[in-house]
Parts: C-alpha cells; sequence; structure tokens
C-alpha cells in the first residue's frame, strides 16, 4: 500500500469475511476475527480520502444459502467500525456504478458476497473485467483464501494497480519466519481431521522443525497405525500415516495417552493408549500425561507453530488439553504463531489471541503457504518482488 498510488483512489478491497455467525445469526466477538483483520487497511484508506468498495466473500451460497448472508457481516463490521456502510445487493454494472459515483471521498460501500456469482469459482474473464470496471486500484485482504484461483482473487488484480492490505503482508512476513530461517529448537503442533489433507504439510514440516506434536483426529489415526486403536479409520488414512512413521523417526510426538467417553462429555476417561478399551468408536482428546510432553518440549523452544486444537474442545470435557496448551503457550516468550479457523476459535473461547505473536487469519490458506506451494491469490500482488 506504500509502492502504488492510492489517494483519492476507487479501491477495490477483496475481503475474505468467511466467519461463522452464532444461533442468533450475528457475528459476535468471538467470531469476526476476520473481520477485524480487514480493518488497519479499511481505516487507511479512508483517512487517504478513497472511495472504499468493499467486495466480500462469505459461505458458500450453493451450499448453506444462510452461511452466505452478507447483512450479519455488514452490521458487525459497522459496529467494529462505527461508521456507516452502505450496503448494495449488486457486484458490477450499472447500479454498483452509481452507487460508487455518489460516493464522498472516505466512505465506503459493501457489494453482494462475490461467491453469489457462479463464476467467481472457475476464473472468469469476463467477470473479472465486470467486477473490475468500477475501481481504479484493486487491494487484497482476503489471506484466508489466497490458495485458490478465484476470479476476484486471481483475474482481478491483473487488470488494475494491485497490492495486498497491511493485514496480508503481516500474515506473508509472519509466516516466512516459520518457512526459512525459523529460530531453533522448532515445535510444530498439527492436529486436523484427515491426515491425507495434511501429509504435504507433516512432510515438509518434518525436513523444518525439531518435534513434531500431534493432536486431535490425527493424532487417533497414527494411534491406528502403531495398532494401538482398532476402530475408526480407513485404509488409505492409517498407510498415509504409517508413512509419516517411517519418515519422522524420533522428531514425531504422539500421544501417550487419551480421552475417551459418550459425544456429548459424559462418561469421560482417561487411558494410557496402551488400554484403549476394545471397540472404543471416538477418542476426543489426548491425555493429562500428553498434554504435559507437548507443554515440555514447547518450553524449550524458540519457535512454535500451532495448527488445531488437540482435542474436541467446544465439548469442555473433552477441551481440557487444548485449554492448557494455548495457556502454557501464552506465557513463553518464543516466537509462537497460531492458525487455522478452530485454532482461533479456541483461543477466542480462552480469551489468549492477544497473547501470541501472531494468529493467522489462514486455515487451508496458511497450511498451503507453509507446505510452500504457489498461491494464486498472492502472486500477483507480489509480481514486482
Ligand atoms: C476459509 O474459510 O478457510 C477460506 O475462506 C477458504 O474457503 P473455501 O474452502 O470455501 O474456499
Amino acid at each position: 500500500m506504500d509502492d502504488i498510488p492510492l489517494d483519492g483512489k476507487r479501491v477495490l478491497v477483496r475481503a475474505d469475511f468467511n466467519v461463522s455467525s452464532g444461533p442468533d445469526g450475528k457475528i459476535h466477538d468471538d467470531e469476526d476475527y476476520r473481520l477485524e483483520a480487514a480493518i488497519e487497511t479499511i481505516q487507511e484508506l479512508r483517512r487517504r480520502r478513497c472511495k472504499v468498495i468493499i467486495l466480500p466473500r462469505r459461505g458458500r451460497p450453493e451450499e448453506d444459502p444462510e452461511g452466505a448472508d452478507i447483512t450479519p457481516v455488514w452490521h458487525r463490521l459497522q459496529d467494529l467500525l462505527r461508521e456507516d456502510i452502505q450496503l448494495i445487493h449488486h457486484l458490477y454494472g450499472e447500479p454498483v456504478e452509481a452507487a460508487v459515483q455518489g460516493m464522498e471521498q472516505g466512505s465506503m460501500l459493501m457489494l453482494s458476497n462475490v461467491r453469489e456469482d457462479p463464476r467467481e469459482k472457475k476464473e472468469n474473464k469476463k467477470f473479472a473485467e465486470q467486477l473490475a470496471a468500477v475501481a481504479d486500484v484493486y487491494v487484497s485482504e482476503s489471506f484466508s483464501e489466497v490458495h485458490r484461483a478465484r476470479t476476484s482473487l486471481s483475474l482481478v488484480p491483473t487488470l488494475l494497480p494491485s497490492c495486498a492490505g497491511r493485514r496480508t503482508v503481516l500474515e506473508v512476513e509472519m509466516l516466512s519466519r516459520l518457512s526459512a530461517n525459523a529460530k531453533r529448537p522448532y515445535v510444530a503442533i498439527v492436529s486436523g481431521s484427515k491426515v491425507t489433507t495434511k501429509v504435504a504439510l507433516l512432510q515438509r514440516l518434518l525436513t523444518q522443525v525439531d518435534t513434531l506434536c500431534l493432536g486431535g483426529k490425527i493424532a487417533n489415526v497414527f494411534l491406528a497405525a502403531s495398532g494401538h486403536w482398532k476402530d475408526g479409520n480407513d485404509q488409505a488414512e492409517i498407510e498415509a500415516a504409517k508413512q509419516i512413521m517411517q519418515e519422522a523417526g524420533p522428531k514425531l510426538l504422539l500421544p501417550i495417552d487419551v480421552i475417551i467417553g459418550n459425544d456429548d462429555g459424559t462418561d469421560v476417561r482417561e487411558v494410557s493408549i496402551q488400554e484403549i478399551p476394545e471397540g472404543t468408536k471416538a477418542i476426543w482428546d489426548i491425555g493429562h500425561k500428553s498434554t504435559q510432553g507437548i507443554i515440555k518440549v514447547c518450553e524449550t523452544a524458540q519457535t512454535i507453530m500451532w495448527n488445531g486444537p488437540v482435542g474436541r474442545f467446544e465439548v469442555d470435557a473433552y477441551g481440557l488439553a487444548t485449554k492448557a496448551i494455548s495457556q502454557a503457550l501464552a506465557e513463553l516468550s518464543s516466537y509462537r504463531l497460531v492458525g487455522g479457523g478452530d485454532t482461533v476459535n479456541a483461543l477466542e473461547k480462552y480469551r489468549l489471541t492477544k497473547k501470541y505473536d501472531h494468529v493467522s487469519v489462514g486455515g487451508g490458506a496458511m497450511v498451503a503457504f507453509l507446505e510452500g506451494k504457489v498461491m494464486p491469490g498472492l502472486e500477483p500482488l507480489y509480481t514486482d518482488g
């Protein structure tokens, strides 16, 4: 934003506001982190007398129209900014042109959810031209989506002078500290639901970290792969886990005890991995000794990356390990980066987000970045180095 002329321009701010809402349909303060992440850029553009045209994305309208409603985002963003934002239920064309024409310098306009147009998902030149037509400049504040090739992320910035917003630049800087010259010892904690979606990340991390701690469903697959748990995993997942175990050697820290019980958090028991009862259908959390093991190794680290809660923290009885690790890491002086939607939600729940060096807005995007993948939504913003 320092490198291209912005002052007084019509600026299209592409924002990923893919956040959940509460049962009342409203977005609350523990759900609005992706809105907060865009505020610095929006406010700077307003100070610089730009017409700020926000092009938001929320949810997947084709699967869940209610979860893709942009109105709660519009309300919440106005609350956070303490300013009115004009909302227009269009994405391009004459109604948008007229609205932009009528805007005062420094004011804001929010367009419809860009995902409402099916052409967003398959890079479409015509749609890109329609979106670009109302602006002089494009600013991306969509770090959590830049691993996707989408019309408004990877094509529109090729049609206008473009740059990354302040938060997007920060994300790239902070995550780059992990990829290249991380201070050692470097410890990663990875969790999540499927090994097969994280194989590339785990393999890459094994070349960079000193210890790789696993939790959550991923760790459970490893427990199945090592013969400690029989049920609940498909063979492809188990084979992927076996492969990683062979490559990892002593770098891998797996749970030594786990929490089992009913899915509503009743009949909770802690057992060692040697004592997981026959017929156990689900493992919900890592146990106390495993939690202490992770905390201990983190206490010796200079760099910590954490992606994925280690248990089903949404149920309090299965959130003890995630809470204990969140609290312990919050007190450390090492460089601590956390990311992934659920992990951020957990930190929000325990009111600890501010205690970390960086809380990434990226879920899949953070993983893709750490895997070293090409990021289609970043490439056009960084072409001049
Ligand atoms: C996210 O929420 O992680 C991003 O917005 C990506 O969402 P998508 O998987 O629907 O593209």
